[in-house]
């Protein structure tokens, strides 16, 4: 087996997966990015443009792995969007591609790499989000996703240990777009802020990393406190 750890990251030409790519690649590690956006966000790491909702290219992608990097030390099964619209309005095909996207992925992605996983003892670590939890309105598809992603990730510990740990980040409000924020929006969190995509990149490094090899089956909610502050109108 190659020296260097290997990492294959999902939606990584933006947002949280992208920073945790660039964390990845800064601890040493070598780095492949699956995306179904055209191009790669253009760092060191290999870019496969893949869509994991689609059984035969995740296939191929974990193929690719084998011959290319010669190992899988973990995976992290970021991809995912959210479709908001009223439950009346929302398509059978549109929940299915959330559900195809946000959930099934993971299924297809373990399954495929299980054995390289195992082989290398590998970790797992599922993005979900707080919205497994609670919700806004207008917002099935997704929460539904989301909370489904939690219990895979717990099951997949169960019938994968002890080779490979599987873990779920929960995150809240990570701005991503670098959109103009508000003051009120940073100070309804209880840490003061909204998220970044290094706080939850420095999250998802640990859970790769051997530091954590007592944890599996566990969701890290990362949302600057905001599923622990009770809420009621005045
Ligand atoms: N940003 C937040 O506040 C937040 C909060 C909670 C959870 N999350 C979750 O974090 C993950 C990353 O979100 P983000 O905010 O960085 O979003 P983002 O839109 O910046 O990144 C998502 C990436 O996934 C890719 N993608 C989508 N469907 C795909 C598919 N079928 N195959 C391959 N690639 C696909 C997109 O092209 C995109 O590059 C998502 O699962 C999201 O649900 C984000």
């Amino acid at each position: 087996m190659p020296d260097q750890r290997t990492v294959l990251i999902t939606g990584a030409a933006s947002g949280i997966g992208l920073a945790a790519a660039e964390r990845m690649l800064g601890e040493g590690w070598r780095v492949v990015i699956a995306d179904r956006a055209e191009r790669g966000p253009g760092i060191a790491a290999r870019y496969v443009r893949t869509d994991v909702s689609d059984e035969a290219a995740v296939t191929a992608l974990i193929d690719g792995i084998e011959k290319e990097e010669g190992r899988l030390d973990g995976l992290v099964c970021n991809a995912g969007f959210m479709i908001r619209k009223p439950i009346a309005e929302l398509s059978l095909a549109e929940w299915s591609s959330v559900l195809a996207t946000n959930l099934t992925s993971t299924f297809l992605l373990v399954k495929a790499g299980e054995a390289l996983l195992r082989a290398a003892k590998g970790s797992v670590v599922t993005i979900a989000s707080t919205r497994a939890h609670q919700s806004e309105p207008d917002t099935e598809s997704y929460a539904a996703s989301k909370g489904g992603l939690l219990a895979l990730t717990h099951a997949l510990a169960i019938s994968l240990g002890p080779d490979i740990r599987v873990n779920c980040v929960s995150p809240g409000w990570i701005d991503t777009k670098g959109e103009p924020l508000r003051p009120q929006d940073h100070t309804q969190h209880p840490v003061g802020r909204v998220g970044r995509p290094a706080d939850t990149a420095a999250l998802i490094a640990w859970l790769l990393g051997r530091e954590s090899g007592f944890v599996t089956g566990s969701e890290f909610v990362i949302d600057g406190g905001m599923t622990r502050k009770m809420i009621y109108e005045e």
